[in-house]
């Protein structure tokens, strides 16, 4: 912000001073509403201190998850019956994320529990030979659009503040973003999904592999083969000695 008071009469510089004054307000205000606490520090530095007393993800995940239950910074928080913040180990080394909670999700304030979710379940426990509760699951908004429409830029914009202070608590070895508005959100493109999946990107020091949406795969089964192989390649980026 570059402004000059002009030489005019004193009641025109008082003006612009009481304008300058409301500009810098705004600002202020502005800053603080977009404000979510952010470690800066170093990949290879968190993930060293991971365990330490000093850095507890799980209290600090539930300090986040108290934040963001109150939050009134967009209209969907107007129509919610439950906030659905995430669920899983605070400490897992892959996270799923989602596009936002349907109607199941909101009754429950979990996410992925209704017919999709019950399908991310079988790739977790059947395919990756792992429990749901060894892994995080979230997603990028965490209310739902009404008859679930598709999220909004201003929802994702007001929203991803809380996703990306998630990760950074948690710090997986590998995300996986499901479907096209998870993997466009998170890796700041419009690349289409289907050009997208099936290999790592890096956010923020993170290894993230996009693959379909589960509820796609619904619609779609013969993608499966294409999320096994995904998936797969997570395994092996996770636990080299055990993918086969
Ligand atoms: N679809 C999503 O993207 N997230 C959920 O939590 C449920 C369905």
């Amino acid at each position: 912000m570059t402004e000059t008071l002009s030489s005019g009469s004193p009641d025109q510089i008082r003006k612009e001073m009481l304008s300058l004054v409301k500009s810098v307000k705004g600002q202020v205000l502005n800053a603080e509403n977009l404000y979510v606490a952010v470690d800066w520090r170093k990949p290879e530095v968190k993930r060293k201190n991971h365990q330490a007393a000093d850095v507890n993800p799980a209290g600090q995940l539930d300090a986040l998850a108290q934040e963001v239950l109150s939050c009134e910074r967009c209209s969907l928080s107007g129509q919610r019956k439950n906030v659905v913040f995430g669920d899983g180990n605070p400490s897992a080394r892959i996270v799923f994320v989602g596009e936002a909670p349907g109607a199941d999700e909101d009754e429950q304030g979990l996410p992925f529990v209704g017919r999709a979710g019950q399908l991310l379940t079988d790739i977790i426990v059947k395919g990756m030979k792992l429990a749901r509760k060894d892994v995080y699951i979230c997603n990028i908004l965490k209310c739902r659009p009404p008859g679930n429409r598709n999220p909004l830029p201003e929802e994702i914009g007001k929203c991803e503040p809380f996703l990306k202070k998630q990760l950074q608590l948690i710090r997986p070895g590998v995300i996986c973003a499901l479907g096209k508005f998870a993997a466009q959100t998170l890796l700041k493109t419009e690349t289409p999904i289907t050009a997208l999946r099936g290999r790592f990107y890096d956010y923020e020091g993170i290894k993230l592999m996009p693959t379909y949406h589960p509820a796609y795969l619904l619609r779609n089964p013969h993608a499966k083969k294409q999320v096994w192989e995904d998936v797969q390649m997570i395994m092996k980026e996770i636990d080299p000695g055990r993918a086969s």
